[in-house]
């Protein structure tokens, strides 16, 4: 009796955790370097991710494209820019990289 409850609540807690992946995308976001540049709404260093969604917004390549610009930097797309944005270091997988990405594309 006392097993299967405490068992339910284990699956419980599970599973709200895995329920939002917008909100592994901003924990990511706030935890891997990014906000020292970026701001969600705001242009830093760097551009808003809201306007990095805009820019991109229908384009079908942009997640595969702006994976790998997060993974080895670059520069270019946005004007005015005072640095390229770096490449992003390894202690970030790739797998997160794929997270951060897909959150900010859907940041409206
Ligand atoms: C040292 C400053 C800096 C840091 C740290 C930084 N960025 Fe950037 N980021 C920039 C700049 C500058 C640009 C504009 C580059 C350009 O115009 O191509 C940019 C552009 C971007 C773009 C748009 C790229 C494009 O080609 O349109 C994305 C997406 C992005 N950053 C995500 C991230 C994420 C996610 C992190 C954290 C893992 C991060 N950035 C960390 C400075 C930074």
């Amino acid at each position: 009796m006392k097993v299967r409850y405490v068992m339910a609540i284990i699956a419980a807690i599970s599973i709200s955790s895995n329920a939002n992946a917008a909100d592994d995308g901003e924990a990511l976001f706030n935890k891997s370097g990014c906000t020292s540049c970026h701001g969600i709404d705001k242009k830093v260093v760097g551009p808003a991710m809201k306007d990095v969604a805009a820019k991109y917004a229908g384009d079908k390549n942009a997640q595969a494209l702006l994976e790998k610009k997060v993974r080895s930097g670059g520069s270019g797309s946005f004007p005015n820019m005072l640095m390229p944005m770096p490449a992003t270091p390894a202690s970030v997988s790739d797998a997160s990289i794929k997270t951060l990405v897909t959150w900010i594309l859907s940041l409206k």
